[in-house]
């Protein structure tokens, strides 16, 4: 297992918005009172709760790699028809209830660009979500799409080679995996899915004191979600690695009419059912 980076108390105050920009990819979701829903990356279990809340006589088991966010949740939200369950999800089918091929639905927000940061377990993981589900069942999901937050991951590698991290490394760093929508929907279809929607959307995102970083600024999200580049770094060269990071993207990010600041977030959207 990868180290944890994650705690609810960072993700809350560093990224809040993420599970609550989230009333599209639910729509398409369209949960139904009996379903058996995966939710692969649950993360704090926030929008897991939410859709166990929907699904009253079904159930929901959320799934992530952070045993502290598997505590969490099983301590705020653990419910008899919502269950949480620590797992590595490149290797889906170790957890044999999640592909028994039970479900109705399989669900997934802002995690599988990092689940599949690896080319190698790819169709593997899609092989095994195809699995999961029932005949005819859904695979509905979001995630960064092509082009997401490309002024971070530009920053924050340039801040990697200045701290004497060797360019491979530096690439081989970043813990990301953005496919544009074509080449999601050929990985889809390869794996056995019919491609009903698969979407690209721009959706820049503002950062204010609510949504990103409560304390204020960008350092919070970058700590948070840039653990991964930051890894590599020497331990004492660490903190101005991530402060050059921010002092970058400063002036990227900020518009100048109104001095807001805006992350170059892009999502990529699908609903595919199992053929
Ligand atoms: C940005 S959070 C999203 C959490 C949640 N889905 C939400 O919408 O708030 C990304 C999540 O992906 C999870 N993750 C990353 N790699 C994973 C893996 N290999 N297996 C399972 N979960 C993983 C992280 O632990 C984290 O909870």
């Amino acid at each position: 297992m990868a180290k944890d980076h994650w705690t609810s108390d960072r993700y809350d105050s560093a990224a809040s918005f993420v599970p609550k920009l989230t009333s599209k990819v639910i729509s398409y979701l369209d949960v139904q009172p009996n379903d058996r829903i995966l939710d692969i990356g649950c993360g704090d279990g926030v929008l897991t709760t939410q859709i166990a809340q929907s699904a009253t006589s079904g159930k929901v088991l959320g799934l992530d790699a952070s045993e502290s966010f598997i505590s969490t949740a099983r301590d705020k939200y653990g419910s008899p028809n919502c269950n949480f369950q620590h797992l590595d999800c490149t290797k889906l089918d170790q957890c044999p209830e999640a592909v028994d091929g039970s479900w109705d639905k399989v669900f997934s927000n802002a995690a599988m660009h990092w689940i599949l940061r690896k080319p190698d377990i790819r169709s593997s993981f899609f092989q095994n979500v195809n699995k999961a589900l029932k005949s005819g069942g859904t695979f509905v999901f979001e995630m960064g799409g092509s082009g997401n937050v490309a002024e971070v991951q530009a920053a924050a590698t340039a801040a990697l080679i200045h701290a004497g991290v060797p360019l491979e490394k530096a690439r081989e760093a970043n813990p990301w995996f953005f496919p544009s929508a074509e080449h999601m929907s050929a990985l889809l279809s390869d794996a056995g899915f019919e491609v009903q929607v698969c979407e690209h959307e721009y959706r820049a995102t503002k950062l204010t004191a609510e949504t990103v970083d409560k304390s204020g600024g960008l350092e919070g999200w970058v700590k948070l979600m840039c653990a991964q580049f930051l890894e590599v770094v020497e331990e004492g060269k660490r903190d101005a690695a991530a402060k050059e990071i921010c002092d970058v993207l400063e002036e990227i990010i900020t518009r100048h009419e109104d001095g807001s600041k805006w992350l170059g977030y892009t999502r990529l959207r699908a609903i595919a059912k199992k053929r």
